[in-house]
């Protein structure tokens, strides 16, 4: 791998090996590129053959001695040690020590020889990516980010499957038209940074057109309040909603007003129109969801109708309630007046016993203890009589019948049958021996 740059001198960067360590001198100029928490070894030229007193210097607004190869001279930190008598080595490289060190070698002549020291340190975490609606256009903006590196790592943001590349960049945004863009389309940011890895990370964001939940009808009173409701799913990146009338052509956006109150809470829009009245606010309303991977619409009919007199509607349901009434029992006493006292008395009769049950609080306790009891029993007699006993409410009278007085089987099955649940449930607290 190489790299170079703008600078006007010809430069030439290698990596060795995995890219840890880079050196190469044209001339008297160097750059080397480190990894945070690796060693570096900076080299003092190229030259062959017998070497000079070697002084390394650290050059930051004045030069700073850090290490001779006079051995009388301590380094200026344990961290740096001489290599084959001229090599500066820098254990556990910091992004401070990035900068330009000099060396001085002394020789029948004194040379001087730079090199630039970079630390580089890949992020640390994987790259993240989203789209969003550039603001101020209907453009798609595609970000990728992947911070915490040094240098700055490259991207490519690419369509996936398929590979087209979208674009390159230091920056990682790229802005697509909506001729770019389909429903469901998937992009992918891959990204390279200098010290690895070697495959680059990556990310893959899909885009999805709006889809639009409303009800289609809606009715106010002439001075009341009404709200519209919109619910926008699916819209990757997010849409923006817009309340409309269609009065004429092109249709209006509606802006907030005294009458009208619009919110939005996330994908979720409201249209709060007050004092409604039939000239104004009938008619339909248009909530609009737009990004630039697709334009959804939807109509609503709102209705304005006058207030209703509420104490009219109950005059008239109750007088007609008791219309009817009077008449069915008008007609049944006319046709069968002996078998209505009848049903009466014997109906009396049994809800006398029932209301008994009800009001023993022991038998209410034991229920909880039953409960298990009963659930054997069920089984049990599910086996019994599949056939017959469809549902469960039929179980629970066949329990009754079982554990209770065998007398009232005589009573018959049917009977049973046609009373409710409830009064049966109680029959058979009452009935089984605890
Ligand atoms: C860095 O150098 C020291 C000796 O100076 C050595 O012990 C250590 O293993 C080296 N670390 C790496 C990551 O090469
Ligand atoms: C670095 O320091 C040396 C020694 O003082 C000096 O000769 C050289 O010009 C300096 N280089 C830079 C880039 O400051
Ligand atoms: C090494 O450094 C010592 C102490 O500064 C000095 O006395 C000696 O002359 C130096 N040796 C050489 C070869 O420069
Ligand atoms: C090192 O020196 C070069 C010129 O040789 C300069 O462009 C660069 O900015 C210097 N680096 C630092 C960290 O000062
Ligand atoms: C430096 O000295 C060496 C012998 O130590 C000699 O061979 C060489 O020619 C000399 N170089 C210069 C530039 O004087
Ligand atoms: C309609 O909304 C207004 C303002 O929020 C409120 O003052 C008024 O009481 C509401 N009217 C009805 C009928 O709810
Ligand atoms: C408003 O929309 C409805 C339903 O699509 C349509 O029937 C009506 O003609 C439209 N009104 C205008 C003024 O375009
Ligand atoms: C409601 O609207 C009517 C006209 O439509 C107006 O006369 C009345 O003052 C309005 N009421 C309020 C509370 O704004």
């Amino acid at each position: 791998m190489a790299a170079g740059g703008g600078a006007p001198e010809p430069r030439v960067l290698v990596c060795l090996g995995a890219l840890l360590a880079a050196w190469v001198a044209v001339g008297l100029e160097a750059v080397v590129i480190g990894e945070v928490h690796e060693n570096v070894t900076l080299h003092c030229g190229n030259i062959l053959g017998p070497r000079g007193l070697v002084t390394w210097y650290r050059n930051d607004s004045e030069p700073v001695f850090l290490l001779s190869s006079n051995s009388s001279l301590p380094p200026a930190e344990p961290r740096f040690s001489l290599v084959d008598a001229n090599s500066l080595h820098i254990k556990s490289l910091s992004l401070g020590d990035e900068g330009n060190y000099t060396c001085q070698e002394i020789l029948n002549v004194t040379q001087w020889f730079q090199v630039w020291l970079q630390v580089a340190n890949p992020p640390p975490s994987a790259p993240q990516c989203w789209a969003q609606m550039a603001s101020g256009s209907f453009m798609l903006q595609l970000t990728c980010r992947w911070d915490g590196g040094y240098p700055d790592p490259d991207f490519v943001w690419m369509e996936e499957p398929g590979g087209v590349i979208v674009g390159k960049s230091k920056l990682g945004v790229e802005m697509l038209s909506e001729s770019q863009l389909s429903d469901g389309k998937k992009f992918k940011c891959v990204t390279s940074h200098i010290v690895g890895p070697e495959s680059g990370a990556s990310c893959v964001v899909q885009i999805r057109g709006p889809s639009l939940l409303s009800e289609p009808m809606k009715t106010c009173f002439v001075g009341g309040n009404v709200t519209l409701t919109c619910q926008v799913s699916g819209a990757y990146p997010p849409a923006k909603i817009l309340w409309l009338r269609n009065l004429s052509q092109p249709e209006v956006v509606i802006q907030p007003s005294s009458r009208h109150l619009i919110t939005q809470d996330g994908q979720n829009a409201t249209l709060t129109i007050h004092n409604c009245s039939q000239d104004l606010d009938e008619g339909y309303y248009v909530c609009r969801a737009e990004s630039p991977v697709g334009v959804r619409e939807v109509e609503i009919w709102l209705s304005v109708k006058e207030p209703l007199n509420i104490g009219g509607i109950v005059g008239t349901i109750v007088s007609l309630l008791l219309l009817g009434l009077a008449i069915i029992s008008g007609l049944l006493l006319y046709y069968s007046p002996v078998f209505c006292w009848k049903v009466g008395n014997t109906f009396r009769g049994q809800n006398m016993d029932d209301v008994m049950v009800l009001v023993d609080s022991e038998e209410e306790e034991e229920e909880e203890e039953d409960a298990a009891v009963e659930e054997e029993e069920e089984a049990h007699e599910r086996e019994e009589l599949p056939k017959e006993i469809p549902k469960q409410d039929h179980i629970h009278r066949v329990t009754a019948l079982v554990n209770g007085n065998i007398e009232q089987m005589g009573n018959g099955f049917q009977d049973l049958q046609d009373d409710s649940s409830e009064e049966q449930s109680d029959i058979v607290q009452e009935d089984r021996p605890v």
